[in-house]
């Protein structure tokens, strides 16, 4: 069983401080509009999502989906299904998806097109990180937290096998890979 603890790669004061300044600029482009929407994509983003929210200065929602992947090792490449789908009829509404991370870009990919065909009044994306390394899809994102290594990485929300999500920073396990 793994007991040791994650070590540090993104420190707790450094992520409030990135996440401030993006609530920051969130507000400022979407000053004036009637209402965001934030689509928060479980389970990762809850921590990232909580704070975020909470630092903007705009009228907003909050409302979640859950996404899988068919093989998780990607014998079907790209393959996501919903588990879980929206409250919100986001139709002519302003739409930001709120991910904690973006690894491959499959699971964002996948979400663009399922909303986009929704027909809201605009969709953009945002990342708390993104793996440059791995990615396999050009996906465009807004606002992004950190670029890191390929690495598997817990904490602020983030798990590996459901554990070390409510560590306060962003660590990284051995996955024995
Ligand atoms: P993608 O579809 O390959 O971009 O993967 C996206 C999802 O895989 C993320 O939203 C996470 O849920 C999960 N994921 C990818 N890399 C990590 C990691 O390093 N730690 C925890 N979850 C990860
Ligand atoms: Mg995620």
């Amino acid at each position: 069983m793994e007991s040791t603890v994650p070590a540090v790669l993104i420190p707790e004061e450094k992520i409030l401080s990135r996440v401030a300044e993006l609530a920051r600029r969130i507000s400022e482009d979407y000053a004036g509009v009637e209402e965001l929407v934030l689509v928060g994509v479980l389970r990762g983003c809850y921590i990232f999502l909580a704070d975020l929210s909470r630092r903007l200065t705009i009228p907003r929602r909050i409302d979640f989906i859950a996404l899988a992947s068919y093989g998780m090792t990607g014998t079907v490449p790209g393959a996501v299904r919903l588990i879980m789908d929206l409250r919100t009829d986001i139709a002519g509404k302003h739409v930001l998806i709120v991910e904690d991370i973006v690894d491959t870009g499959d699971t964002l990919q996948y979400l663009l097109g399922a909303l986009r065909s929704r027909g809201p009044a605009s969709l953009k994306t945002c990342a708390l990180l993104r793996k440059p390394e791995r990615l396999r899809t050009e996906v465009r994102i807004d606002y992004l937290g950190f670029d890191i290594p390929d690495l598997w990485v817990v904490g602020y929300g983030l798990d590996y096998g459901d554990r070390n999500r409510a560590l306060p920073y962003i660590g990284v396990v051995e996955t024995g890979e």
